[in-house]
């Protein structure tokens, strides 16, 4: 007995300190047969390694897509899925916010009504929006750095990898009509090769009013508990031989290779969870410097801009219908990151992880200088690193100034750098004119949708003060010090001026002009004054920050490499997960209530009832629908009940999932498609620099109340008749 016990215990010792850490992490889907299966069956996973990926069947990765924008297809946005065999996809509210919004207006307020198509015919086209399917993925490290060795210089090293993945490119997408990406993975120690095929015409479907869809708004967002229907549905065109083509009236609906069951049969605590997706951005392995520079520095700075800009925005929001519409994504947009940024900071102190860094990296220290040939390659990194953050740390702080409160501050400023390539066309380009005039008078229409110059003139006015009060004056673009000084220091008097006589701040004006466009006026657009501050913040930015930005960053991208290459060395035993970069990836855990903080148990689930005690008509967040309170008031729940006789809404779960994941589809022990991916937990947003199973939680939307209210709510039930619902 007594042997048993300690040979138990040994087993338990050497799983906990090798292998896979339970539910951290976000896998290569064609390294699940080496690295996870076996985690994965042991915690109920039902199927096999290759009901997931597989390249020469139909397997569950064919049912998944990524999201993405003509131009920059390969970073996807968020993650979408099929669900029914005519290319009906199902993705966040969120993710569809930008297309709801496109076709709203204040007669037809699709993000406040909702949308629903009630005929393919009535599919609304979006264009630019396009939904990539993973068709194989590749190690290509070998090829990649062929012949680059440890002395290759960094500059040449770049440059043989562009040209290798040109290569390497190019031979993936040869006679066919895929796209292929190769991107580096583990900090540049190791090249995965991506091929998909992208789909690009892809059309909005339906979905619920925001008061649904985005239910609690940005006072809920990034919380649990949590209430939002964030949900809207797509589909997919194609040619008629089934393969991409941009948008055609001739183009039918795709037949993919695979698409989900949806299971109705819910979850409970401590249930596997598997979600696929395509998360963005992480950075698991930096150094105490970076994320030392990152938490106390750059983002409090940031947040403090954000926190003034959505103060503003939210004034005018709130006086106005009409601004309400034309700000609310850009709100939104602007909020998110701003909150998460805030979570990060408090999870990170709480898991004093600094400090957990600052032991890793003595532990590495040591370890690097234990043997010479260890010490040749890795001692020493450290201490680099830890002097080129003190280099760089006031350079990226000048560079968010510009980017957060320069070029993204007042709207028109960036609106205006649009003009420069035709402000900067000489007598030899006087043919590409009325092109470019084309060109700005179409951007102009799209700016002006939702441009409200009251709150542009508030905005300009604000970040340029905090612009100029939080920087020493050689980090400040030239024409911000000659505006203070002018108008000593009242950027408010300054921004009625400037904006008052501004091209760039009135839709006549702009009109006129560009009516009349000649290529002598250039000196019309260049003498704007806000066209003039706009090009002195990207002067400057260009001469003074970026480059030194640059070679700073690049050095600090060298030395990550090293030390991801040596942590991974001096840990042979564990298996590490690359950092999110927009590749798809598979995740798992299960579903699991946590402990927020002292006395606060949070259960894995909510319901409808939830909704309704959040209800309140004067809270434009918390305002719901009179069809949904009669719903719950008269129990009509249909089939999507669950056990206890409740409405399930949401969910929480232990999977790593980062921005990018929205959408994603989360998928029981069988493979059946049980929820959305939306969000993550406020005490646990930190994941994206340290995951800990604790308290990390994504956030689901159950999938029977998406299908509760298509049917129930929103009267489109036809649209479950194309899908695959299994009930038992
Ligand atoms: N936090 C979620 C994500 O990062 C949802 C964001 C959209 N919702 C919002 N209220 N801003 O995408
Ligand atoms: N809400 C995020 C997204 O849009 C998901 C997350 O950050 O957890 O991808």
């Amino acid at each position: 007995m007594k042997r048993k016990l300690g040979l138990l215990l040994m087993a338990v010792v050497l799983f906990v300190g090798g292998q896979v850490k339970a539910d951290e992490g976000m896998w290569i889907p064609m390294l699940l047969k080496k690295y996870n299966i076996e985690d994965m069956q042991k915690a109920g996973f039902k199927l096999t390694a290759d009901d997931i990926y597989d390249i020469n069947k139909a397997c569950l990765k064919d049912a998944v897509i990524g999201l993405g924008r003509e131009g920059r297809p390969f970073r996807h946005f968020c993650t979408g899925e099929l669900i029914s065999d005519k290319g009906l996809i199902v993705t966040n509210h969120h993710c569809g916010y930008g297309a709801i919004q496109n076709h709203s207006t204040l007669e037809n307020d699709y993000l406040k009504d909702g949308f629903w198509a009630m005929n393919q015919k009535e599919e609304l086209v979006n264009e630019g929006i396009t939904a990539s399917f993973l068709i194989r993925m590749d190690d290509v490290t070998a090829q990649v750095l062929d012949s680059i060795t440890d002395e290759t210089k960094e500059a040449d090293r770049e440059k043989m990898i562009r040209k290798h993945i040109k290569k390497i490119v190019e031979a993936a997408e040869k006679d066919s009509h895929y796209r292929a990406s190769v991107k580096p993975f583990f900090n540049g120690n190791q090249y995965f090769l991506s091929v998909y095929e992208i789909f690009k015409d892809v059309r909005l479907v339906g979905a619920p009013p925001s008061a649904i869809g985005k239910f609690g708004g940005d006072t809920d967002n990034w919380m649990w508990p949590r209430h939002t229907g964030d949900f809207s549905m797509f589909r997919i065109y194609a040619d008629k031989d089934n393969k991409p083509a941009s948008y055609s009236n001739d183009n039918v609906p795709m037949q993919p290779k695979q698409s989900f069951k949806i299971s109705l049969k819910g979850v409970d605590q401590g249930d596997f969870t598997m979600v696929f997706g395509y998360p963005g951005t992480t950075t698991e392995y930096l150094t105490s410097h970076a994320l030392k520079m990152m938490t106390e520095v750059d983002n409090p700075h940031k947040i403090k801009i954000r926190t003034k800009k959505l103060d503003l925005m939210r004034a005018d929001m709130d006086a106005s219908p009409l601004v309400r519409i034309q700000y609310s994504a850009k709100y939104a947009g602007v909020a998110n990151s701003w909150k998460r940024w805030q979570g990060e900071i408090k999870g990170l102190r709480r898991l004093n992880a600094i400090e957990k860094k600052q032991e890793l990296e003595a532990q590495f220290e040591k370890w690097a200088n234990s043997q010479p040939e260890l010490k040749k390659k890795y001692a020493g990194i450290l201490k680099e690193m830890e002097g080129l953050y003190k280099e760089l740390a006031p350079i990226s702080l000048a560079r968010d100034y510009a980017l957060e409160a320069g070029f993204r501050g007042a709207e028109a400023v960036d609106f205006a750098e649009k003009f420069k390539s035709l402000a900067q066309l000489t007598k030899k380009d006087v043919d590409q004119v009325a092109g470019k005039v084309d060109d700005l008078k179409k951007e102009s229409i799209k700016f002006f949708k939702n441009y409200n110059l009251p709150t542009d003139r508030k905005l300009l006015a604000a970040t340029l003060k905090m612009y100029s009060d939080n920087l020493e004056d050689k980090y400040l673009p030239k024409e911000i010090i000659t505006i203070r000084d002018k108008y000593k220091g009242d950027f408010e008097a300054y921004a009625t001026k400037a904006l008052d006589k501004s091209f760039f701040a009135d839709q006549n004006k702009l009109e006129n002009l560009l009516a009349n466009y000649k290529l002598s006026m250039g000196k019309k657009l260049t003498k704007d004054p806000i066209y003039v501050l706009a090009n002195s913040i990207r002067f400057f930015y260009e001469s003074e920050i970026a480059p030194v930005y640059g070679k700073l960053n690049a050095k600090t991208v060298k030395l990550q490499r090293n030390y991801m290459a040596g942590l991974m060395e001096m840990q042979p035993e564990k298996v590490f997960y690359p950092d999110a970069n927009s590749t798809f990836r598979v995740h798992y855990g299960k579903v699991s209530g946590y402990k927020a903080r002292n006395a606060v148990n949070y259960e894995h689930y909510t319901t409808l009832e939830g909704i309704i005690e959040k209800d309140n008509p004067e809270i434009f967040d918390y305002d719901v629908p009179q069809k949904l309170r009669d719903l719950y008031h008269e129990k009509d729940f249909g089939m999507y009940a669950n056990k206890a006789g409740e409405m399930p809404v949401c969910f929480a779960a232990t999977n790593h999932t980062t921005g990018g994941n929205s959408g994603s589809p989360v998928l029981n022990a069988n493979g059946e498609l049980i929820g959305l991916n939306f969000d993550r937990a406020w005490e646990g947003v930190m994941s994206d620099l340290m995951y800990d199973a604790e308290i990390c939680r994504n956030v689901s939307l159950d999938i029977r109340y998406v299908l509760f209210i298509v049917d129930k709510f929103a009267g489109a039930g036809y649209l479950l008749d194309e899908m695959n619902i299994v009930k038992e």
